[in-house]
């Protein structure tokens, strides 16, 4: 038996689709004493192939849906006969890790281009068996690199397609199809001249070999979650579709290094939580005062979680049933506010100024039934400037004040916005979804002390699930909870309110403050390095979790737009950003949005935010050069495997 092994990254898109022409075309030529495997240098285990690589395959009537991903170890490079990885850097890996298998590693490309046109490579007889004719082959392409004159040819790779959409994932399977083409027939000639008798049994396919791997494992996985219902085995059996995109989202978290401000890693603990049978239980109410039967169970973790939020911010009442940021704030709205009365006014911040939506914006429900007035930042200092809000509350009188951002970067008086709230008579709301995370962990002033009201959403600093939840003074808290259920809301998520119970305690470990310190020492960091690059972070820095940037004194033709496509060609998410007085349209402002709460959670601190921050200037000052992203990737992706994400 002689083995061929096909290497690529993430042993999800490339290395699967040489493994599945190759299979097909070994098929055509009767060949089964040649046993295919793929790995990848930077894989996990069991990872499906991209849904874009199956369909790309599909197309071409090539099945790799079952495929799964091994990540490339020594044993596999020692028992190829051949290795073949999908681009230099996987024949480099694979040669690191076993130098004596140099003579038998090569690029795909650059191995088919050695062996052709092989004028003077001695033809195997057609009678030979198709190991014999494979070490021959690898021989003579080992014999052909050796010598540098007969090496006209510099292009080795196939360019990985990997988040760059279905066409070039179609390129790159046209490519490795000709590639493997070539091969099969320069190595065991053309099909139909059939090199040994058809086997009995068919040859085993790697997804043959994998499925024992993953049942075995899965047994022992099963074992150990007997009183757990959720199964990704059965998410596979079941809608490998889905399946197949929920993986792929995996492998893209753990590839990519994610700067959007608002997103985070949940723990598996709330990972688990969310995936618990406590998404079955309808449980309309509240703790003790519920309108089903059979909530012994729910009101448990609401209550750990209504207590615990409590605990952790000092608050008097917590309503953690809010599905969502925009529905908590609905919520204090519909408490306080009657809907279409121009005299019951609201201050909010700007939205251009860094509010949110949710603060009067006219396409949202907020500005279009309630009164909003907005106040925004000084011109000069682009902070908000707390005598204007003054004079604004002093002449609008409003019903209600509200502070919170959604993209400011500094630290907001709270005490300031307090004293003019009872001066002119408002209930004082915070929105906190931003940085609550960093209150939680002691890295950012808690808003709570002064506030009548403050939501925040619990997938963001919090890194807890999707959600949100509302803090009140005592006093506040019949109204709000009437305002939750059932003016807004119908049954309560009780499988994400298990999941918030478990965010909170989380909130309470030491580990947490670490967090919290490390991701505003982190933001500082960024905005510092971009600004080295030349770029000039919005009011001068950051006190938060986040970084608003102009790019306008780098290059004044950049937009916010483009840096968000260039960084995700090299796989860094951002995102676009308005910045204050911005002259350009919101989708294509002047500024990008950067966060630091992701890499924080990984581990990541000023260091690699300076890389990071090194890592953009190079692909901002040079968005069109290959050679430059291509860099730029590896460094990422190198920066990502130091600091993996969910690590198997
Ligand atoms: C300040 C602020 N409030 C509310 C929301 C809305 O949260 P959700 O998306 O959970 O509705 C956001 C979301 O980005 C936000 O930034």
């Amino acid at each position: 038996m002689g083995t061929i092994l096909l290497v690529c990254t993430g042993n999800i898109c490339r290395s699967p689709m040489a493994y599945g022409f190759l299979s097909q075309l070994l098929r055509e030529r009767g060949v089964s004493s040649i046993r295919l495997e793929s790995a990848g240098t930077h894989s996990w285990d069991d990872s499906p192939a991209t849904p874009e690589a199956v369909r790309a395959l599909q197309e071409r009537g090539i099945d790799i849906s079952d495929h799964l991903a091994q990540r490339l170890n020594r044993s596999l490079i020692e028992e190829a006969d051949l290795v073949l990885g999908m681009a230099g850097d996987h024949r480099d890996a694979a040669t690191r890790i076993v130098p004596s298998a140099a003579e038998r590693t090569f690029t795909l490309k650059e191995f088919v281009q050695l062996l052709e046109p092989g004028d003077d490579r001695p033809e195997a007889a057609p009678a030979a068996d198709p190991e014999h004719r494979l070490r021959a082959a690898v021989e003579y392409a080992a014999a052909t690199r050796a010598d540098p004159a007969r090496r006209g040819f510099t292009d080795e790779d196939v360019a990985d397609p990997l988040g760059l959409g279905i066409e070039a994932f179609r390129a790159a399977a046209w490519e490795l199809g000709e590639l493997c083409q070539r091969m099969a027939n320069a190595v065991f000639g053309p099909a139909g001249a059939r090199s040994e008798p058809q086997p009995a049994a068919a040859p085993q396919t790697q997804t043959q070999t994998q499925n024992r791997t993953v049942g075995a494992r899965g047994k022992g996985r099963s074992s150990r979650m007997n009183d757990y219902a959720a199964s990704w085995q059965a998410l596979r059996a079941t809608d490998p579709e889905v399946a197949g995109a929920i993986a792929a989202e995996l492998h893209r978290e753990r590839s990519t290094l994610r700067l959007i401000a608002s997103e985070n890693y949940a723990s598996p603990a709330v990972l688990a939580a969310l995936a618990s049978t406590m998404n079955n239980k309808y449980a309309e109410g509240y703790p003790g005062r519920r309108y089903y039967g059979g909530c012994e169970f729910v009101d448990v973790t609401e209550t750990l979680a209504i207590d615990r939020a409590k605990q952790v911010f000092g608050a008097e009442h917590a309503n953690v049933q809010p599905h969502a940021g925009a529905q908590a704030n609905l919520a204090v709205y519909g408490a306080f506010l009657t809907p279409n009365d121009p005299a019951q006014k609201v201050l909010g911040l700007a939205l251009p100024h860094g509010g949110h939506l949710t603060h009067g914006s006219p396409v949202n429900v907020s500005g279009k039934w309630f009164s909003f007035v907005a106040y925004e930042v000084d011109p000069e200092t682009e902070l908000i400037d707390m005598d204007r809000v003054r004079d604004l509350a002093l002449q609008e009188r409003p019903k209600m004040i509200l502070a919170g951002f959604t993209a400011y970067p500094r630290v907001i008086d709270f005490k300031g916005f307090r004293d003019i709230a009872d001066e002119v008579g408002a209930i004082l709301m915070v929105d906190a979804a931003h940085f609550i995370g960093l209150v939680a962990g002691g890295a950012y002033p808690s808003p709570v002390p002064y506030a009548d009201v403050v939501t925040f959403t619990t997938h963001k600093t919090l890194r807890g699930p999707r959600g949100a939840m509302i803090l009140s003074r005592e006093e506040h808290a019949k109204a709000i909870d009437k305002a939750v259920f059932p003016m807004m809301q119908g049954g309560p998520l009780e499988h994400c309110i298990a999941a918030k119970a478990v965010c909170l305690k989380e909130a309470m470990e030491p580990e947490f403050r670490e967090y919290a310190e490390r991701t505003v020492r982190t933001a500082r960091a960024l905005a510092a390095g971009l600004q080295e690059e030349g770029l000039r972070p919005v009011s001068g820095g950051t006190d938060s979790h986040l970084a608003l940037i102009d790019l306008r004194p780098f290059d004044d033709e950049l937009t916010g737009a483009d840096v968000e496509a260039v960084c995700d060609e090299v796989g860094i998410a951002l995102n676009k950003n308005a910045i204050p007085f911005d002259p350009r349209p919101p989708l294509r402002p002047s500024g990008i949005r950067v966060g630091t709460p992701g890499p924080s959670t990984l581990g990541m601190d000023e260091p690699e935010m300076k890389e990071v921050a090194r890592i953009m200037g190079d692909v901002l000052r040079r968005p069109r050069d290959r050679a430059v992203k291509d860099r730029a990737r590896q460094a990422v992706a190198d920066l990502m495997n130091r600091f993996p994400a969910y690590p198997g």
